[in-house]
């Protein structure tokens, strides 16, 4: 599904050049749900937000499926994401002036062939136990609770993939445990996943695991089963 070789992404200021990342050759199959870890500064979100073309590669290729995004303009690739990819971030992320149901409706924002949106919203928000809550203001929620509605919002154009970055983060344990359950729940039902956490437990729910340093990845495993 995702092939990436030789990705790097520098950054310039004025004094520093960071390297965020250094040479990633990474491919995630249809079907996977992998893990990364790895130190804070290593490069993790930067490489979830490349996958996710939010953020721009300086060098390197990046084929999804048989398509190269490095050829797609800003507007093609907004198209892409709103169409293919579901993200979930550690801070929720939900817009405080809409309800929980009009925050889930934005995931249907480029799905002009959604069918009845009502019902896709209403079965989305049901599969994470938040249909409850449909009428209620983020804040109005717990954070579990706003984190399985950023869920029903990545969710509800039934993406190819999920990216989440750091998605229990926080989060309790028992939340964190709602969280993850939910998403292996997805990716038993065919939805390849890739996830950032910095709990090991959390990785060993996924199938695979890379560990990353200095904006490279320095380890690759399986879980074993
Ligand atoms: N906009 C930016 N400008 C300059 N440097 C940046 C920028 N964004 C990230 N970096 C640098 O790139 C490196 C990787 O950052 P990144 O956010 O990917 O780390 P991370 O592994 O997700 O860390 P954490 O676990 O703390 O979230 C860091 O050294 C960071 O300072
Ligand atoms: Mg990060």
């Amino acid at each position: 599904m995702i092939r990436m070789e030789g990705i790097q992404r520098r950054y310039v200021s004025d004094e520093v050049e960071t390297t965020a990342l250094a040479d990633i050759d990474l491919h995630v199959e249809r079907g996977e749900f992998l893990a990364i870890m790895g130190p804070s500064g290593c490069g993790k979100s930067t490489l979830l937000n490349t996958l996710g073309t939010v953020d721009r590669p300086t060098a390197g290729r990046y084929l999804f499926g048989d398509r190269d995004l490095a050829v797609l303009d800003e507007t093609a690739l907004a198209r892409f994401r709103g169409t293919t990819l579901g993200f979930v971030f550690q801070s929720f992320n939900l817009i405080d002036e809409l309800t929980i149901e009009e925050n889930v409706a934005l995931g249907l924002a480029y799905r002009s062939d959604a069918g009845d949106r009502r019902a896709r919203v209403a079965a989305a928000m049901d599969k994470v136990g938040i249909a409850h809550r449909a009428r209620h203001f983020p804040h109005q929620l717990s954070g579990g609770q706003q984190q399985r509605a950023a869920i029903a919002r990545a969710i509800v154009g039934d993406p190819q993939l999920i990216l989440a970055d750091e998605p229990t983060g926080n989060l309790d344990l028992a939340n964190g445990e709602q969280v993850m359950n939910i998403l292996s729940g997805l990716n038993d039902a065919g939805t390849t996943i890739v996830m950032v956490t910095h709990s090991p437990s959390h990785a060993d729910m996924a199938k695979r695991r890379i560990d990353m340093l200095d904006g490279r990845i320095v380890a690759s495993a399986a879980r074993a089963i």
